[in-house]
């Protein structure tokens, strides 16, 4: 008796062809968005030995790019520069090469326009891609998003001609979720989370990762690592208001806030770490949870408490520390009108450029619009113009430190000598407790 033929699934099999060609450095990438998660997924995939393409509708970052210059702020320059010297990274504006790619990721923006996700650039990818994918293409967006954007708002596009993902189209999610300015976990060391949309799909965007990041966890969806992502930074952005809102009770009470979060930070296990601040910035933390706070509303129409509340204290947290400055000079007999005051540090945590949503920039504005005398530097930002504060970096001397009122310590960069600074200042008041010295009567922690 003859035996039955196996069937096989031709989604099976274009996932194996995809993996052998992954890990025998054969396969092609091409990624979409040339930004920070982009370039920096590009240049790992081309220092894993992957021929990869960054695709960028700026003609002028591409060509930046193309002649080996990394413009693209908090970029891994050593991991740039490497992936470059190996011939295997190039740049265009065209699409079309993804006709040529095996995997093409997707990393372009999703901001929020008046609280609402806007995935005009998600949807700009694929319907540019979507024409010119070849069977067995594996994509994988890592853009930050809600749940259900890849299945619902990326597949169709994709399949517009044709194609059927988790058929003749292998899909999956994948975030980024790597933390500017740490170079204690690099691109590799963070582990990546994968969902596809089918099994086949998951096993083919495991094997792409795996090439280029030391742990790959694949979950069951792409849903579910979509929710993941927004998890991580709804986790940070709740922690942090309630630290926020403890450091409000302490100075009530008058308790000092610091001694509480390290006697707690002492408990081996069950306690979380987090300190006050003069707010979230960055354009994660405070954006990314507004997804979730947005779809709950849409799908169920119940807002989720939590979020909006910790958002909430969190917006609140510029204000109060701007009037937590002018009490300080108060305390002194100085009103904050007419006061000199200096601010260090404005990006929206140390070490990195970035003042994107910076809550000191919003400190500053407070200061601003009750009369304050404003002057600041950074090392990493040369003018401010925003929220009607409009200011160029100041030299950082000890004449500069010893003229204002106060100094107000936002961002405590690592280029700082606090002590030096601490004793040129007639008032420090250290928003982030870099200081450490909550003891000492000419410095005032938040
Ligand atoms: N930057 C971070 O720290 C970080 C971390 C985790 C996740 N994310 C998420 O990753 C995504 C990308 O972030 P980013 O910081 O790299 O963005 P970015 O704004 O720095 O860069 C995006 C790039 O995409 C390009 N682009 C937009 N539409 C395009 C299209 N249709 N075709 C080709 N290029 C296109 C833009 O020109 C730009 O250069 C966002 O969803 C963001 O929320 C960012």
């Amino acid at each position: 008796m003859p035996r039955p033929r196996r069937r096989t699934d031709p989604a099976a099999d274009l996932s194996r062809t995809l993996v052998a060609a992954i890990e025998a450095n054969t396969a092609t990438v091409s990624v979409i968005g040339q930004g920070y998660v982009g370039l920096s997924v590009a240049a790992a995939a081309a220092r894993a030995g992957m021929r990869t393409i960054g695709v960028d509708l700026d003609a002028d970052r591409v060509a930046s790019l193309s002649s080996g210059q990394q413009v693209v702020p908090g970029v891994d320059d050593e991991l740039f520069v490497e992936a470059f010297a190996t011939g295997r990274l190039g740049f265009t504006t065209d699409p079309a090469v993804v006709g040529d790619s095996d995997v093409v990721l997707i990393c372009v923006p999703t901001p929020l326009i008046d609280s609402r996700p806007d995935l005009a650039a998600i949807e700009g990818a694929g319907a540019a891609v979507g024409r010119y994918l070849m069977p067995g293409t594996l994509v994988i967006l890592e853009s930050t998003t809600y749940p259900g954007t890849t299945e619902q708002v990326l597949r169709p596009l994709l399949e517009s001609h044709g194609r059927v993902a988790g058929a003749d189209l292998l899909l999956a999610y994948s975030p980024e979720r790597i933390n500017p300015g740490d170079h204690a976990h690099g691109f590799a060391g963070v582990p990546r989370v994968v969902g596809g949309l089918t099994e086949h799909c998951t096993a083919a965007a495991a094997a792409f990762y795996g090439r280029l990041v030391d742990i790959v966890h694949p979950v069951s969806s792409c849903r579910a690592a979509e929710l993941a992502k927004l998890l991580e930074n709804t986790y940070r952005l709740v922690n942090i208001a309630l630290v926020n809102e403890l450091a409000q009770l302490c100075a009530d009470q008058g308790i000092d806030t610091w001694e509480v979060i390290d006697a707690a930070a002492t408990k081996p296990f069950g306690f979380q770490r987090f300190e006050p601040g003069p707010g979230v910035g960055g354009h994660c933390i405070p954006l990314d949870p507004a997804y979730l706070t947005w779809q709950s509303r849409r799908d169920t129409g119940r807002p989720f408490r939590l979020v909006e509340l910790a958002k909430d204290i969190n917006d609140q947290m510029p204000s109060y520390t701007a009037r937590r400055i002018m009490d300080s000079l108060n305390r002194r007999g100085i009103a904050v009108k007419g006061s000199k005051l200096l601010a260090l540090g404005v990006t929206y945590k140390p070490d990195v450029g970035d003042v994107r949503e910076s809550a000191a920039i919003q400190v500053l504005a407070h200061l601003s619009s009750w009369g304050a005398k404003l002057s600041f530097h950074d090392p990493f930002v040369t003018s401010i113009d925003e929220h009607g504060v409009k200011l160029r970096r100041r030299r950082l001397t000890e004449d500069l430190v010893r003229d204002a009122d106060a100094v107000i310590l936002l961002t405590p960069h690592a280029t700082y000598d606090l002590d030096e600074i601490a004793g040129w200042s007639s008032l420090l008041f250290d928003a982030r407790n870099a200081t450490g010295r909550r003891d000492h009567p000419d410095i005032e922690v938040l």
